[in-house]
């Protein structure tokens, strides 16, 4: 089976971090986001992944190799000229879609963060015979996101609508796909939105199926709910396989610290905590809701929670980092330093305090 990912746009949102790297290789719980997609996919038995790309090809390429090997997989990448939006790129990759077998073929918004319940989904699809089948899940605000709606019963979609203005429903698509390749013919080699233009056209000839999705989601593009989807992946760690989370005195619920990470004495972390490969935690520092990526220094006694730290950045002692703050790469916060929702860019160093949320360049 092959599965395309799609890993175009500029990841705006989620800046200062994707300003070092496409928003694809951010580190989400110590990994970059996408490794958690090809790992779920390689264990369905996907023996290719297409990355589809509008931009940086040879950063994503020249990463992914190492894991190409590690995860034996093969991956390539389809390059756009120009964004083709959610559905060109397919057109684009086709070749690289279709082969004998006639098998559908999974496509993943590269965001989105959940159990990836894919081998359900591959039945799913098996059993209703449509054309394509996609992942919806229920949220509190789905204005920003693409609605469905569906029969309950056979989950079949009679309407999808991208981004409503109005109430339509509160199930909204969760950008995981699985498409029968006559999906393909469907698409035009020119940008095209697949939530636009190619879901409501398959809805309305009664051949797009939802399932709904088991366990947690999260499109974690956006720094908020990039901190909500931690929260919600280090709790299914904790049902699934809670010998990877940290224990002891100094631990504080669900907390992800990297083996090579060291931590001083009269440290309390947690709860939802990652910290990355190489982090030095000095002594007592307070570390909740919060992203440490690799090579960070926090000195003695910061206190930092719902933050990210982008990779090698320091925090001084005494400071107080909260509030949405966002360090990008090589950030140096000085001793007894204030933020509240500073966003900062890379390479900055910040002798002031920052009292109310702002971006600092
Ligand atoms: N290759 C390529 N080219 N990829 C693209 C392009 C492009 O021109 N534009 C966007 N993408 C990729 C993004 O990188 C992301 O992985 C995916 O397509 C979706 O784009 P987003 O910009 O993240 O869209 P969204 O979050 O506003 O909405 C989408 O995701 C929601 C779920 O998180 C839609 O699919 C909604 O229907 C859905 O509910
Ligand atoms: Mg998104």
């Amino acid at each position: 089976m092959k599965a395309l990912i799609l890993v175009g746009g500029f990841g705006t949102r989620l800046r200062p971090l994707t300003l070092s790297v496409p928003k694809p290789l951010v580190d989400f719980a110590n990994k970059p986001m996408i490794l958690h997609q090809i790992e779920a996919l390689k264990a369905v038995g996907v023996t290719e992944v297409v990355l589809a790309i509008n931009y940086q090809p040879e950063v994503m390429l020249n990463f992914l190799k190492e894991f190409e090997q590690k995860l034996e997989i093969k991956i390539t990448c389809s390059q756009e000229t120009e964004p083709l939006g959610t559905a060109g790129p397919l057109a684009l990759a086709r070749d690289k879609l279709i082969d004998d077998s006639g098998e559908p073929f999974f496509v993943l918004n590269s965001d989105v963060i959940s159990e990836y319940p894919l081998k359900q989904m591959i039945e799913f699809h098996r059993g209703h015979g449509g054309e394509a089948s996609i992942m919806v899940t229920k949220v509190d605000e789905p204005s920003k996101y693409g609605v469905v709606i569906m029969e309950e019963t056979t989950g079949k979609v009679e309407k999808f609508v991208e981004k409503p203005k109005i109430f339509v429903g509160n199930k909204i698509n969760a950008g995981i796909y699985l498409l029968n390749p006559s999906v393909l013919d469907r698409i035009e080699l020119k940008p095209t939105s697949i939530e636009k233009e190619v879901f409501p056209k398959i809805a309305a000839e009664d051949k797009l199926y939802a399932m709904v999705l088991p366990g947690f989601w999260m499109d974690i593009g956006q720094p908020k709910d990039y901190i909500t989807g931690l929260r919600l992946y280090l709790d299914f760690l904790r049902k699934n396989s809670s010998s990877k989370l940290a224990t002891g005195s100094h631990i504080v619920g669900n907390v992800l610290v990297n083996e090579s990470a060291d931590i001083g004495d009269g440290c309390l972390i947690g709860p939802d905590v990652a910290i990355g490969p190489g982090c030095i935690i000095e002594p007592g520092v307070r570390l909740s809701r919060c992203t440490v990526m690799c090579g960070v220094r926090i000195k003695k006694h910061a206190c930092i929670s719902s933050s990210i730290i982008g990779w090698h950045s320091t925090v001084g002692r005494w400071a107080r980092v909260e509030n949405m703050t966002i360090l990008g790469e090589d950030v140096h916060v000085a001793d007894e330093v204030y933020s509240n929702g500073g966003v900062v860019l890379p390479h900055k160093e910040i002798k002031s305090s920052i009292l109310k949320p702002e971006i600092v360049m």
